[in-house]
Protein backbone atom coordinates (compact mmCIF):
# COMPACT_ATOMS: atom_id res chain seq x y z
CA UNK A 1 0.00 0.00 0.00
CA UNK A 2 1.28 3.40 -1.17
CA UNK A 3 1.68 5.73 2.34
CA UNK A 4 1.79 9.31 2.18
CA UNK A 5 1.79 12.11 5.22
CA UNK A 6 -0.77 13.94 3.03
CA UNK A 7 -3.63 13.29 0.11
CA UNK A 8 -5.03 15.88 -1.17
CA UNK A 9 -8.46 15.28 -2.73
CA UNK A 10 -9.27 17.90 -5.77
CA UNK A 11 -6.31 19.92 -7.83
CA UNK A 12 -7.99 23.26 -7.90
CA UNK A 13 -7.04 26.35 -6.30
CA UNK A 14 -7.32 25.50 -2.90
CA UNK A 15 -5.66 22.14 -3.26
CA UNK A 16 -2.84 23.21 -5.06
CA UNK A 17 -1.97 25.83 -2.87
CA UNK A 18 -2.27 23.88 0.21
CA UNK A 19 0.07 20.81 -1.24
CA UNK A 20 2.83 23.43 -1.91
CA UNK A 21 2.81 24.55 1.33
CA UNK A 22 2.85 21.23 3.32
CA UNK A 23 5.54 20.08 0.49
CA UNK A 24 7.48 22.94 1.53
CA UNK A 25 7.38 21.68 5.42
CA UNK A 26 9.19 18.28 4.08
CA UNK A 27 5.81 16.69 4.09
CA UNK A 28 5.17 14.12 1.55
CA UNK A 29 1.99 15.39 -0.41
CA UNK A 30 0.14 13.57 -3.17
CA UNK A 31 -2.81 15.27 -5.05
CA UNK A 32 -5.35 13.50 -6.01
CA UNK A 33 -7.46 14.87 -9.40
CA UNK A 34 -9.76 12.90 -10.98
CA UNK A 35 -9.67 14.70 -14.03
CA UNK A 36 -8.04 14.62 -16.89
CA UNK A 37 -6.09 17.89 -16.09
CA UNK A 38 -5.21 19.89 -13.14
CA UNK A 39 -6.65 23.84 -12.15
CA UNK A 40 -9.04 24.05 -14.79
CA UNK A 41 -11.28 26.39 -13.08
CA UNK A 42 -8.35 28.55 -12.93
CA UNK A 43 -7.66 28.62 -16.54
CA UNK A 44 -10.65 28.93 -17.74
CA UNK A 45 -11.51 32.09 -14.84
CA UNK A 46 -11.73 35.55 -15.95
CA UNK A 47 -11.76 35.03 -19.29
CA UNK A 48 -8.62 33.22 -19.54
CA UNK A 49 -6.75 35.97 -17.89
CA UNK A 50 -7.45 35.17 -13.96
CA UNK A 51 -8.52 37.30 -11.89
CA UNK A 52 -6.25 35.91 -9.28
CA UNK A 53 -7.17 38.71 -6.39
CA UNK A 54 -8.95 41.82 -5.30
CA UNK A 55 -6.66 44.65 -3.88
CA UNK A 56 -9.36 45.13 -1.22
CA UNK A 57 -10.40 42.25 0.57
CA UNK A 58 -13.10 42.34 3.00
CA UNK A 59 -15.06 40.21 5.43
CA UNK A 60 -17.66 41.52 4.32
CA UNK A 61 -17.49 40.24 0.98
CA UNK A 62 -18.16 36.50 1.67
CA UNK A 63 -21.39 34.81 2.36
CA UNK A 64 -20.96 32.41 4.68
CA UNK A 65 -24.13 31.21 7.86
CA UNK A 66 -20.86 32.02 10.10
CA UNK A 67 -19.53 35.65 8.71
CA UNK A 68 -16.75 35.58 11.01
CA UNK A 69 -14.69 32.22 9.96
CA UNK A 70 -13.53 33.69 7.17
CA UNK A 71 -11.02 36.41 8.94
CA UNK A 72 -8.54 34.31 10.58
CA UNK A 73 -7.13 32.62 6.93
CA UNK A 74 -8.03 36.00 4.71
CA UNK A 75 -5.86 37.75 7.51
CA UNK A 76 -3.26 34.99 7.67
CA UNK A 77 -2.21 34.67 3.70
CA UNK A 78 -3.54 38.05 2.26
CA UNK A 79 -3.68 39.69 -1.45
CA UNK A 80 -0.85 41.19 -0.28
CA UNK A 81 1.11 37.52 -0.38
CA UNK A 82 -0.57 35.80 -2.78
CA UNK A 83 0.36 39.28 -5.31
CA UNK A 84 4.05 38.87 -3.94
CA UNK A 85 4.00 35.69 -5.02
CA UNK A 86 2.59 36.34 -8.47
CA UNK A 87 5.59 38.93 -8.45
CA UNK A 88 8.58 36.83 -7.60
CA UNK A 89 7.28 35.04 -11.04
CA UNK A 90 7.20 37.53 -13.11
CA UNK A 91 3.95 37.34 -14.07
CA UNK A 92 2.92 40.60 -15.51
CA UNK A 93 -0.67 42.06 -13.97
CA UNK A 94 -3.17 44.60 -14.29
CA UNK A 95 -6.00 46.23 -11.90
CA UNK A 96 -9.27 46.26 -14.43
CA UNK A 97 -11.62 47.50 -11.87
CA UNK A 98 -12.72 47.62 -8.98
CA UNK A 99 -9.26 46.47 -7.00
CA UNK A 100 -9.95 43.48 -9.56
CA UNK A 101 -6.18 41.99 -10.60
CA UNK A 102 -5.71 39.88 -13.71
CA UNK A 103 -3.55 38.66 -15.63
CA UNK A 104 -1.85 40.71 -18.69
CA UNK A 105 -1.31 37.35 -20.26
CA UNK A 106 -2.64 34.28 -19.41
CA UNK A 107 -4.22 32.30 -16.67
CA UNK A 108 -1.97 29.73 -17.69
CA UNK A 109 0.82 31.50 -15.81
CA UNK A 110 -0.79 30.93 -12.48
CA UNK A 111 -1.50 27.75 -13.06
CA UNK A 112 2.33 27.30 -13.86
CA UNK A 113 3.74 29.53 -11.06
CA UNK A 114 1.56 26.57 -8.87
CA UNK A 115 2.80 23.63 -10.40
CA UNK A 116 6.39 24.89 -10.64
CA UNK A 117 6.27 25.71 -6.64
CA UNK A 118 4.36 21.73 -6.48
CA UNK A 119 7.79 20.59 -8.41
CA UNK A 120 10.08 22.56 -5.71
CA UNK A 121 8.11 21.06 -2.80
CA UNK A 122 8.38 17.61 -3.90
CA UNK A 123 4.42 17.49 -4.36
CA UNK A 124 3.34 14.06 -6.43
CA UNK A 125 0.20 15.05 -8.70
CA UNK A 126 -1.94 12.48 -10.34
CA UNK A 127 -5.18 13.72 -12.78
CA UNK A 128 -7.36 10.82 -14.03
CA UNK A 129 -7.22 9.23 -10.07
CA UNK A 130 -10.59 8.73 -8.23
CA UNK A 131 -10.82 8.00 -4.44
CA UNK A 132 -13.29 5.80 -3.90
CA UNK A 133 -13.76 4.92 -0.11
CA UNK A 134 -11.90 6.63 2.78
CA UNK A 135 -11.88 4.48 6.15
CA UNK A 136 -10.52 6.06 9.24
CA UNK A 137 -7.96 4.06 11.12
CA UNK A 138 -5.68 5.05 14.46
CA UNK A 139 -3.45 7.25 12.72
CA UNK A 140 -4.85 8.76 10.00
CA UNK A 141 -7.27 7.59 7.00
CA UNK A 142 -6.85 4.40 4.37
CA UNK A 143 -8.35 5.22 1.07
CA UNK A 144 -9.40 3.05 -1.81
CA UNK A 145 -8.43 4.77 -5.00
CA UNK A 146 -8.30 3.95 -8.41
CA UNK A 147 -4.72 3.43 -8.35
CA UNK A 148 -5.11 1.10 -5.79
CA UNK A 149 -4.58 1.63 -1.96
CA UNK A 150 -3.39 4.78 -0.03
CA UNK A 151 -2.76 5.59 3.35
CA UNK A 152 -2.73 8.69 4.62
CA UNK A 153 -1.57 10.60 8.17
CA UNK A 154 -3.69 13.73 6.94
CA UNK A 155 -6.85 13.99 4.35
CA UNK A 156 -7.67 17.46 2.93
CA UNK A 157 -10.86 17.95 0.94
CA UNK A 158 -10.46 20.61 -1.46
CA UNK A 159 -12.84 18.97 -3.91
CA UNK A 160 -14.60 22.35 -5.18
CA UNK A 161 -18.51 22.91 -5.06
CA UNK A 162 -21.35 22.04 -7.75
CA UNK A 163 -20.54 24.46 -10.75
CA UNK A 164 -19.82 23.20 -13.93
CA UNK A 165 -19.87 20.06 -13.76
CA UNK A 166 -18.30 19.54 -17.37
CA UNK A 167 -14.99 21.41 -15.52
CA UNK A 168 -15.19 17.96 -12.81
CA UNK A 169 -17.09 19.43 -10.37
CA UNK A 170 -18.31 16.81 -8.27
CA UNK A 171 -20.65 16.50 -4.89
CA UNK A 172 -17.45 13.85 -3.14
CA UNK A 173 -16.70 16.41 -0.54
CA UNK A 174 -19.84 17.06 0.32
CA UNK A 175 -20.22 13.22 0.91
CA UNK A 176 -17.33 12.95 2.70
CA UNK A 177 -18.33 15.55 5.03
CA UNK A 178 -21.37 13.62 5.76
CA UNK A 179 -19.52 10.66 6.17
CA UNK A 180 -17.67 12.51 8.82
CA UNK A 181 -20.46 13.73 10.20
CA UNK A 182 -20.38 17.30 9.21
CA UNK A 183 -23.16 19.44 9.01
CA UNK A 184 -24.02 20.58 5.34
CA UNK A 185 -25.87 24.35 4.63
CA UNK A 186 -27.97 23.97 1.89
CA UNK A 187 -26.21 24.43 -1.73
CA UNK A 188 -27.29 26.80 -4.81
CA UNK A 189 -25.66 28.08 -7.77
CA UNK A 190 -23.95 31.46 -6.93
CA UNK A 191 -22.89 34.45 -8.93
CA UNK A 192 -25.12 32.90 -11.81
CA UNK A 193 -27.43 34.55 -14.93
CA UNK A 194 -30.67 35.05 -13.77
CA UNK A 195 -33.77 33.72 -16.15
CA UNK A 196 -36.82 35.31 -17.52
CA UNK A 197 -39.61 33.16 -19.36
CA UNK A 198 -43.17 34.27 -20.92
CA UNK A 199 -43.97 37.38 -20.90
CA UNK A 200 -41.01 39.58 -19.49
CA UNK A 201 -38.28 37.07 -21.67
CA UNK A 202 -40.40 37.86 -24.86
CA UNK A 203 -40.51 41.64 -23.84
CA UNK A 204 -36.63 41.84 -24.36
CA UNK A 205 -36.32 39.40 -27.77
CA UNK A 206 -33.72 40.95 -29.89
CA UNK A 207 -32.17 42.67 -27.29
CA UNK A 208 -29.52 40.21 -26.50
CA UNK A 209 -25.95 42.09 -26.07
CA UNK A 210 -27.66 45.12 -24.72
CA UNK A 211 -25.86 46.35 -21.51
CA UNK A 212 -26.55 49.43 -19.42
CA UNK A 213 -25.29 50.45 -16.08
CA UNK A 214 -28.20 49.36 -13.13
CA UNK A 215 -28.60 48.85 -9.33
CA UNK A 216 -29.85 45.39 -8.72
CA UNK A 217 -31.18 44.63 -5.03
CA UNK A 218 -32.54 41.77 -3.29
CA UNK A 219 -32.19 40.10 0.29
CA UNK A 220 -30.97 43.65 1.71
CA UNK A 221 -28.68 43.76 -0.89
CA UNK A 222 -27.40 45.79 -3.71
CA UNK A 223 -24.47 46.13 -6.56
CA UNK A 224 -24.39 48.87 -8.97
CA UNK A 225 -22.75 47.67 -12.07
CA UNK A 226 -23.45 46.56 -15.13
CA UNK A 227 -26.38 44.54 -16.59
CA UNK A 228 -26.48 42.71 -19.56
CA UNK A 229 -29.58 41.46 -21.75
CA UNK A 230 -29.09 38.10 -22.94
CA UNK A 231 -31.21 35.46 -25.13
CA UNK A 232 -32.40 33.68 -21.42
CA UNK A 233 -32.41 36.78 -19.32
CA UNK A 234 -29.86 38.91 -17.39
CA UNK A 235 -26.37 38.69 -16.88
CA UNK A 236 -23.21 41.50 -15.91
CA UNK A 237 -21.30 41.87 -12.97
CA UNK A 238 -24.44 43.66 -11.49
CA UNK A 239 -27.08 40.17 -11.92
CA UNK A 240 -24.07 37.84 -11.06
CA UNK A 241 -23.11 39.59 -8.15
CA UNK A 242 -26.84 40.01 -6.53
CA UNK A 243 -28.07 36.24 -7.88
CA UNK A 244 -26.05 35.34 -4.78
CA UNK A 245 -28.29 37.01 -2.43
CA UNK A 246 -31.48 36.25 -4.46
CA UNK A 247 -33.77 33.32 -4.22
CA UNK A 248 -36.68 32.27 -6.17
CA UNK A 249 -39.89 33.23 -4.87
CA UNK A 250 -38.20 36.47 -3.22
CA UNK A 251 -38.50 39.82 -4.83
CA UNK A 252 -36.03 41.40 -7.03
CA UNK A 253 -35.30 45.14 -8.51
CA UNK A 254 -33.74 47.19 -10.93
CA UNK A 255 -32.75 50.23 -10.52
CA UNK A 256 -32.10 51.35 -14.23
CA UNK A 257 -31.46 55.18 -13.80
CA UNK A 258 -28.84 54.23 -10.53
CA UNK A 259 -27.79 57.48 -9.35
CA UNK A 260 -30.43 60.03 -10.64
CA UNK A 261 -33.83 60.68 -9.12
CA UNK A 262 -35.96 59.35 -12.38
CA UNK A 263 -39.15 61.11 -11.10
CA UNK A 264 -37.11 64.69 -10.57
CA UNK A 265 -35.75 64.49 -14.15
CA UNK A 266 -39.24 63.27 -16.12
CA UNK A 267 -40.61 66.41 -13.95
CA UNK A 268 -38.05 68.95 -14.78
CA UNK A 269 -37.75 68.01 -18.11
CA UNK A 270 -41.47 68.53 -18.83
CA UNK A 271 -41.46 71.83 -17.28
CA UNK A 272 -38.35 72.73 -19.17
CA UNK A 273 -39.52 71.05 -23.08
CA UNK A 274 -43.25 70.05 -22.60
CA UNK A 275 -43.25 69.20 -26.46
CA UNK A 276 -40.62 66.72 -25.98
CA UNK A 277 -41.61 63.09 -27.14
CA UNK A 278 -41.19 60.20 -23.89
CA UNK A 279 -39.74 58.13 -26.56
CA UNK A 280 -37.10 60.65 -27.70
CA UNK A 281 -36.22 61.61 -24.24
CA UNK A 282 -36.37 57.69 -23.54
CA UNK A 283 -33.78 57.64 -25.84
CA UNK A 284 -31.64 59.63 -24.23
CA UNK A 285 -31.41 57.65 -20.73
CA UNK A 286 -31.33 54.23 -22.95
CA UNK A 287 -29.76 52.55 -25.78
CA UNK A 288 -31.76 53.61 -28.63
CA UNK A 289 -33.36 49.78 -29.17
CA UNK A 290 -33.95 49.36 -25.17
CA UNK A 291 -35.84 52.71 -25.10
CA UNK A 292 -38.03 52.06 -28.08
CA UNK A 293 -39.11 48.99 -26.47
CA UNK A 294 -39.92 50.19 -23.32
CA UNK A 295 -41.57 53.33 -24.61
CA UNK A 296 -43.67 50.58 -26.67
CA UNK A 297 -44.15 47.89 -23.59
CA UNK A 298 -45.29 50.42 -21.56
CA UNK A 299 -47.44 52.95 -24.01
CA UNK A 300 -45.00 55.54 -22.45
CA UNK A 301 -45.50 57.74 -25.71
CA UNK A 302 -46.64 61.31 -26.61
CA UNK A 303 -45.48 64.75 -25.67
CA UNK A 304 -44.58 64.99 -22.05
CA UNK A 305 -47.36 67.46 -21.61
CA UNK A 306 -49.85 65.17 -22.60
CA UNK A 307 -48.67 62.75 -18.94
CA UNK A 308 -50.11 64.43 -15.80
CA UNK A 309 -47.11 65.08 -13.09
CA UNK A 310 -48.35 61.90 -10.60
CA UNK A 311 -48.51 59.62 -13.60
CA UNK A 312 -44.88 60.91 -14.55
CA UNK A 313 -43.48 60.42 -10.47
CA UNK A 314 -44.94 56.77 -11.02
CA UNK A 315 -42.98 56.10 -13.71
CA UNK A 316 -40.08 57.78 -12.35
CA UNK A 317 -40.30 55.58 -9.38
CA UNK A 318 -40.58 52.90 -11.73
CA UNK A 319 -37.26 53.72 -13.82
CA UNK A 320 -35.44 53.72 -10.29
CA UNK A 321 -37.12 49.95 -8.76
CA UNK A 322 -38.85 47.91 -11.50
CA UNK A 323 -39.05 44.57 -10.69
CA UNK A 324 -38.02 42.02 -12.09
CA UNK A 325 -40.11 38.55 -12.43
CA UNK A 326 -37.05 36.32 -12.69
CA UNK A 327 -38.15 32.53 -13.26
CA UNK A 328 -34.63 31.24 -11.78
CA UNK A 329 -31.39 30.83 -13.04
CA UNK A 330 -29.27 29.28 -15.51
CA UNK A 331 -28.04 26.92 -12.28
CA UNK A 332 -24.58 24.82 -11.91
CA UNK A 333 -23.95 24.78 -15.89
CA UNK A 334 -22.75 28.46 -15.41
CA UNK A 335 -22.35 29.50 -12.08
CA UNK A 336 -18.95 30.45 -10.99
CA UNK A 337 -19.80 29.60 -7.22
CA UNK A 338 -21.64 27.34 -5.40
CA UNK A 339 -23.07 29.08 -2.03
CA UNK A 340 -23.69 26.32 1.10
CA UNK A 341 -21.25 23.54 1.77
CA UNK A 342 -19.53 22.31 4.31
CA UNK A 343 -20.60 24.14 8.04
CA UNK A 344 -17.55 26.05 9.07
CA UNK A 345 -19.02 25.71 12.89
CA UNK A 346 -17.30 22.41 12.33
CA UNK A 347 -14.00 23.21 11.29
CA UNK A 348 -11.58 25.28 13.01
CA UNK A 349 -10.74 28.59 11.64
CA UNK A 350 -7.01 28.56 11.94
CA UNK A 351 -6.70 25.52 10.16
CA UNK A 352 -9.83 24.10 8.22
CA UNK A 353 -9.38 21.09 10.29
CA UNK A 354 -12.15 19.28 11.28
CA UNK A 355 -13.49 19.01 14.97
CA UNK A 356 -15.09 15.89 14.81
CA UNK A 357 -12.39 13.58 12.73
CA UNK A 358 -8.72 14.70 13.32
CA UNK A 359 -5.83 15.13 10.75
CA UNK A 360 -9.13 15.49 8.33
CA UNK A 361 -9.30 19.16 6.67
CA UNK A 362 -12.12 21.04 4.29
CA UNK A 363 -10.59 23.77 2.60
CA UNK A 364 -11.95 26.35 -1.08
CA UNK A 365 -14.96 26.21 -2.12
CA UNK A 366 -16.17 22.82 -0.35
CA UNK A 367 -16.71 25.01 2.71
CA UNK A 368 -19.60 27.20 3.43
CA UNK A 369 -17.95 30.76 2.45
CA UNK A 370 -18.35 32.47 -0.96
CA UNK A 371 -17.07 35.51 -2.13
CA UNK A 372 -18.49 38.05 -4.53
CA UNK A 373 -17.57 38.46 -7.74
CA UNK A 374 -14.22 39.95 -8.37
CA UNK A 375 -11.23 37.88 -7.59
CA UNK A 376 -12.59 37.16 -3.48
CA UNK A 377 -13.10 33.32 -4.48
CA UNK A 378 -9.32 33.15 -5.36
CA UNK A 379 -8.46 34.75 -2.38
CA UNK A 380 -10.09 32.39 -0.51
CA UNK A 381 -9.03 29.33 -1.84
CA UNK A 382 -5.47 30.82 -1.36
CA UNK A 383 -5.90 31.75 2.21
CA UNK A 384 -7.56 28.16 3.27
CA UNK A 385 -5.61 26.42 1.30
CA UNK A 386 -2.43 28.12 3.07
CA UNK A 387 -3.63 27.61 6.29
CA UNK A 388 -4.35 24.22 6.01
CA UNK A 389 -0.64 23.91 4.48
CA UNK A 390 0.58 24.51 7.64
CA UNK A 391 -0.76 22.34 9.51
CA UNK A 392 -1.78 19.05 7.78
P1 LIG B 1 -11.94 23.93 -7.77
O1 LIG B 1 -13.27 23.66 -8.35
O2 LIG B 1 -11.07 24.94 -8.41
O3 LIG B 1 -11.08 22.60 -7.68
C1 LIG B 1 -11.63 21.41 -7.22
C2 LIG B 1 -10.96 20.28 -7.94
O4 LIG B 1 -11.37 19.06 -7.36
C3 LIG B 1 -11.33 20.22 -9.40
O5 LIG B 1 -10.16 20.13 -10.16
C4 LIG B 1 -12.17 18.96 -9.52
O6 LIG B 1 -12.04 18.32 -10.75
C5 LIG B 1 -11.59 18.13 -8.39
N1 LIG B 1 -12.49 17.10 -7.90
C6 LIG B 1 -13.82 17.20 -7.67
N2 LIG B 1 -14.28 16.04 -7.20
C7 LIG B 1 -13.21 15.20 -7.11
C8 LIG B 1 -13.06 13.87 -6.72
N3 LIG B 1 -14.10 13.13 -6.30
N4 LIG B 1 -11.82 13.31 -6.74
C9 LIG B 1 -10.76 14.02 -7.19
N5 LIG B 1 -10.85 15.30 -7.61
C10 LIG B 1 -12.07 15.88 -7.55
N6 LIG B 1 -12.94 33.18 -8.94
C11 LIG B 1 -12.15 34.27 -8.83
O7 LIG B 1 -11.77 34.62 -7.71
N7 LIG B 1 -11.77 34.95 -9.95
C12 LIG B 1 -12.16 34.59 -11.21
O8 LIG B 1 -11.75 35.19 -12.21
C13 LIG B 1 -13.04 33.48 -11.32
N8 LIG B 1 -13.53 33.12 -12.53
C14 LIG B 1 -14.31 32.01 -12.64
C15 LIG B 1 -14.81 31.65 -13.90
C16 LIG B 1 -15.60 30.50 -14.02
C17 LIG B 1 -16.16 30.16 -15.37
C18 LIG B 1 -15.86 29.71 -12.88
C19 LIG B 1 -16.67 28.46 -13.00
C20 LIG B 1 -15.40 30.09 -11.63
C21 LIG B 1 -14.63 31.23 -11.50
N9 LIG B 1 -14.16 31.64 -10.25
C22 LIG B 1 -13.38 32.77 -10.16
C23 LIG B 1 -14.42 30.86 -9.03
C24 LIG B 1 -13.18 29.99 -8.73
O9 LIG B 1 -12.84 29.27 -9.91
C25 LIG B 1 -13.47 29.01 -7.59
O10 LIG B 1 -13.95 29.70 -6.48
C26 LIG B 1 -12.19 28.25 -7.22
O11 LIG B 1 -11.73 27.55 -8.34
C27 LIG B 1 -12.45 27.30 -6.07
O12 LIG B 1 -11.27 26.59 -5.83
P2 LIG B 1 -11.31 25.12 -5.23
O13 LIG B 1 -9.91 24.63 -5.31
O14 LIG B 1 -12.01 25.11 -3.95
O15 LIG B 1 -12.21 24.30 -6.25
Amino acid sequence: MTAVDVVVIGGGAAGLMCAIEAGRRGRRVWVVEHANKLGKKILMSGGGRCNFTNLDIQPENYLSANPRFCRSALARFSQWDFIARVQAHGIAYHEKELGQLFCDESSKLILRMLLDDCAKAGVRLSTDTSITAVTPVADGFELMSSQGPLRCASLVVASGGLSIPKMGASGFGYQLARQFGHALLPTRAGLVPITLSGRPLAAIDGLAGLAIPARLEAGGQSFNSAMLLTHRGLSGPAVLQISSYWDLGQPLQVDLLPGQDAAAFLLQRKAAAPATEFATLLAQLFPKRLAQRISEWKQWQGPLQQHADTALRQIGERLNAWPIPASGTEGYRTAEVTLGGVDTRELSSQTMESCRQPGLYFIGEVVDVTGHLGGYNFQWAWASGYAAGQVC
